[in-house]
């Protein structure tokens, strides 16, 4: 096409889209109603999972708890029931378990049907410097927090390409935005998960009269226990959040079919100043806030193999 009529036919589609999600950010958001939706929840046996869990229950969805921890997720399922849910299941899997992932997978479609919103939720961290990170550790934070959604995506979102109904929902971080110190397995993962579910929502726009929505979540950290230990120098502008209301800000999210939520708000702003601001200022900026101090305090969940860390190191 001539360079000029496409130039001209990208300004106006431009401006108008531009002028559409201004609007569109002024005035108040209509919830889609997800009773009788099949909610799917990796690593729903505690924090951020627990909770959603619990509201989609009370929304009237059917809830399907994934979990590597059985006992856990058990109480997950005893706690949304409890908040409402008539059809909650529970089932037992690793999702860095292709294979796993697959064969529970089927197990869903038999006993409940097919899958309309994935939520993509499980998650680990080691937090230590890298040198100190044994290899496995590495890779499990890889396949745990970023190659799983390959998995489940493949499992599910072909009968909701069929049906051209589903939602897709990636739990990121703001680590998946930014680099930060002691959390490199963690912060490598979370960027490739933000980027395959930012592929996939261009992949899917192509298609023609496509309804399937996605989701990606970014927030700082929340006081689930995961980052157990962690603390901010700035609270007010980099908090460390309270959970329920980090999960209800994502249930919003998901029920306005919003394609992006950062949290804090402040996130947003930090992200346009990493592109226009120098290295050097983004240090300052950096030191000011003590972003990359916060993992100094970790203690955390996950206790890494020291001795294979050693051995590891000298191969
Ligand atoms: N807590 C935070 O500060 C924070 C900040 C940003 C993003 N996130 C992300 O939010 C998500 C939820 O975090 P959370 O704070 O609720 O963590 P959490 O530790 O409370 O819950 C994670 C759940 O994932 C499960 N899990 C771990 N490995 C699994 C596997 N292989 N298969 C299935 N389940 C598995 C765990 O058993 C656990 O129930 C994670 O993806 C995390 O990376 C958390």
């Amino acid at each position: 096409m001539n360079i000029i009529l496409d130039t001209i036919i990208f300004l106006g589609k431009f401006l108008y889209y531009a002028l559409e999600s201004l609007i569109v950010s002024l005035i108040p958001k209509s919830k889609k109603d997800v009773a009788g939706e099949i909610v799917l929840i990796t690593g729903a046996g505690s924090g951020l999972g627990r909770l959603l869990a619990m509201h989609f229950a009370s929304l009237g969805a059917t809830v399907i708890l994934w979990d590597i921890n059985q006992e856990a997720n058990m109480e997950t399922c005893r706690l949304a029931k409890k908040k409402g849910g008539v059809k909650v299941f529970a089932y037992k899997c690793d999702c860095s378990s292709r294979q796993e992932v697959y064969k529970v997978a089927d197990q869903v479609r038999e006993d409940v049907g097919d899958v309309t919103i994935l939520i993509n939720n499980a998650g680990i961290v080691v937090g230590k410097l890298f040198l100190d990170t044994p290899d496995h550790m590495m890779e499990r934070s890889l396949s745990v927090n970023a190659i799983s959604h390959f998995w489940t995506y493949k499992a599910f979102l072909p009968a909701m390409v069929k049906a051209n109904h589903g939602h897709l929902v990636c739990i990121s971080s703001a680590a998946g935005l930014f680099g930060i110190r002691g959390l490199s397995d963690y912060c490598a993962s979370k960027f490739a998960a933000f980027g395959f579910a930012e592929s996939l929502f261009y992949e899917l726009g192509k298609i023609k009269g496509n309804k399937i929505k996605t989701t990606i979540i970014c927030p700082f950290f929340f006081n689930t226990g995961m980052f157990e230990g962690c603390t901010t120098k700035h609270p007010f502008l980099l908090p460390i959040m309270e959970q329920e209301h980090v999960a209800q800000k994502i249930l919003n999210a998901i029920l306005e079919e919003k394609v992006y939520l950062m949290l804090p708000r402040f996130i947003y702003f930090a992200m346009i100043l990493k592109q226009i601001l120098s290295p050097k200022v983004m240090n300052v900026l950096d030191e000011y806030l003590g972003a990359n101090e916060t993992m100094t305090s970790f203690k955390g969940r996950v206790k890494a193999d020291e001795t294979q860390s050693e051995t590891e190191r000298k191969h």
